[in-house]
């Protein structure tokens, strides 16, 4: 069955059509229950953008697997190619239509926040159990109108600590753009500067009286799913 784990900060592994991805797998992250060196059979790393708590431990992984590729924004991928000495395991990506990666769809999508390898981005995973879009690090953006019309994402991952990112507020607005059937809130409590409470962006998510269902894991924790199309 397809499952999410969520590793603390920005970090979850996601299993869909028998393939093991990381997001942002920052797993030295001080709330992870593994650690960057435990974690094996990984297919595809998607990387966001190149902050080292998102990039992460991106490298090791793939160093540690053989068989894992990444996938990010051109420039990005380009520079992990190089870290890893191997151009044919990094998919270099942009904003367009999906990039079809071992027969699976994965799009880029804009993300209202900066980075100095690239653009930022966040990522939609397209599989045939559910289709789920992980917003990386950004502010609210009318764009996600779009994203949510479009890609009709069951499943979203959004940041709300605040200060680099959106707090609580902006993040129930972005759910109210996104329509999804399940909102997940991350980016909070890694660190004292993101403040956002993961309680009060449930709370007004369902203030709005949205269909969608809030589910805060705490780090280790897992959430199966099955949204077959
Ligand atoms: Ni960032
Ligand atoms: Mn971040």
């Amino acid at each position: 069955m397809a499952y999410l784990r969520y590793y603390g900060h920005a970090a979850f592994e996601v299993f869909v059509d028998g393939k093991k991805i990381l997001i942002d797998p920052y797993l030295s992250n001080p709330q992870s229950p593994v650690k960057p060196s435990e974690v094996k059979d990984v297919d595809l790393i998607l990387v966001t953008h190149d902050h080292g708590d998102h990039l992460g431990d991106t490298i090791e992984i793939l160093k540690n697997n053989p068989k894992a590729k990444v996938a990010a924004i051109f420039e990005l991928a380009n520079h992990i190619a190089e870290k890893i000495g191997d151009p044919n395991r990094a998919i270099g990506g942009n904003m367009g239509g999906p990039m079809i990666i071992d027969g699976l769809k994965v799009a880029l999508t804009p993300a209202n926040h900066s980075s100095s390898i690239g653009v930022p981005t966040g990522v939609v995973i397209i599989s045939s159990e559910g289709t789920l879009y992980h917003a990386g690090d950004t502010g609210i953006m009318a764009e996600m109108s779009l994203i949510g019309e479009i890609y009709r994402p069951d499943i979203v991952m959004l940041p709300i600590g605040g200060h680099f990112t959106m707090d609580p507020v902006e993040a129930a607005k972005a759910v109210e753009l996104l329509k999804p059937k399940v909102a997940i809130p991350m980016h909070y409590g890694t660190f004292p500067v993101l403040y956002g409470k993961p309680e009060e962006f449930k709370k007004l998510v369902e203030e709005k009286g949205l269909k969608t269902e809030v589910v805060i894991l705490k780090p280790g924790d897992k959430f199966e799913f099955s949204f077959k199309k």
